[in-house]
């Protein structure tokens, strides 16, 4: 059985967990105030090119993503979503559990737009009701989508403009700045976000994501809320360790580019044996759309998401690449469900 089920299947990359075994004799401080953590900032910064950031270490996403979100609100505001985002359907009411409504809107593509933004703050007039303050989109999206530059920078000046805060979940930052389609790059980012983070558990890291705060009035007294929510680790170095080795060279993007080419294999067989696609998802998901008898068949050699019923007899499934994903596994994949598919 293989499985295209997700991009956290395997452990590490190896050249991490040689970086954790030569490092581990050596004494440090805690809390992530050692040596490889500060190194691993400045590295980030760096490529970033920008050293006002704050960066903090978090070890998952959905943690990282409730720190953020309920740190950088008061207690009557509220995040605004597009309707498949991970905060809305996956992170078991983590944010709400914080006390934040998340306002759910369709948008497109599995992305948000000035025009939805603009709707919601023109349903939320005044004090009867939250306040939409903060918008989270994720960067690919749920659905593998990628932002452009144009799209991220429209949603900057709208933000800009009614002063929201622009939030960005980036468990699979690295495929979609990685993607043959973006024209982003990460030292763009602290131009036309608040935050962002970096997914390190996605992309060859043990675990990890790097928080990355651009606005200032965002930065003050962050440790204490990672701390509060108990997610201040004492052996932090772990994550510093881990994401010095992603940044000290190109691993981070090499990692996310080889994902993104095995499931660009998959998606280019597919498409010259005319199979359609419930999305365009440039990156390391696709969501082929199959007969349902041919999704039995694979199911027997191969573990995949079933994403959804498209008619009586075919659906979307997902499959996810990833760092570690062979290229052999990519062609008896295709074979078998090309076999199937005759
Ligand atoms: C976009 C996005 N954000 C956040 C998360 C949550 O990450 P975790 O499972 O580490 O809490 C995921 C996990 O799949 C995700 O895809």
């Amino acid at each position: 059985m293989y499985s295209f089920k997700n991009d956290y299947s395997e452990g590490a990359h190896p050249r991490i967990l040689n970086a954790l075994l030569e490092t581990n004799l050596v004494q440090d401080e805690g809390y992530g105030e050692d040596r490889y953590s500060k190194e691993a900032m400045e590295l980030i910064k760096e490529k970033i090119r920008n050293h006002d950031v704050d960066i903090h270490f978090i070890s998952g996403g959905t943690q990282t993503n409730l720190i953020a979100i309920s740190a950088f609100l008061r207690p009557h505001e509220a995040a605004i979503a597009v309707s498949s985002g991970h905060i809305l359907g996956h992170e078991t009411g983590a944010i709400e559990a914080t006390g934040h409504k998340i306002l759910s809107v369709e948008g497109k593509d599995g992305k948000l737009s000035p025009a939805d933004l603009q709707g919601v703050l023109d349903g939320h007039p005044d004090e009867h009701m939250v306040k939409p303050k903060l918008v989270y989109i994720s960067n690919s999206t749920e659905i593998g989508s990628i932002y452009s530059k144009s799209e991220l920078q429209e949603l900057h000046d709208f933000c800009q403009r009614n002063q929201l805060i622009l939030y960005m979940d980036g468990a699979r930052l690295g495929s979609a700045l990685c993607s043959e389609e973006n024209d982003l790059h990460l030292s763009d980012l602290p131009n036309l976000v608040d935050a962002f983070y970096i997914g390190g558990t996605k992309n060859g890291a043990l675990i990890g994501e790097a928080l990355v705060i651009c606005r200032d009035s965002l930065k003050e007294d962050f440790r204490y809320h990672i701390k509060q929510k108990g997610a201040l680790l004492a052996k932090g170095r772990l994550m510093g360790i881990q994401f010095f080795e992603l940044f000290r060279d190109n691993l981070f993007f090499d990692l996310a580019t080889h994902a993104n080419q095995m499931a660009g294999r998959i998606k280019d067989e597919l498409e010259k044996a005319e199979v359609k696609f419930l999305t365009h998802s440039p990156s390391n998901q696709i969501f082929p759309i199959l007969p349902n008898a041919v999704i039995t068949e694979l199911q027997s050699n191969y573990a995949f998401h079933v994403w959804e019923k498209v008619d009586s007899d075919s659906s979307a499934i997902r499959l996810v690449t990833s760092w570690a994903t062979s290229e052999e596994e990519v062609i008896s994949f295709i074979e078998e469900l090309k076999r199937e598919l005759i």
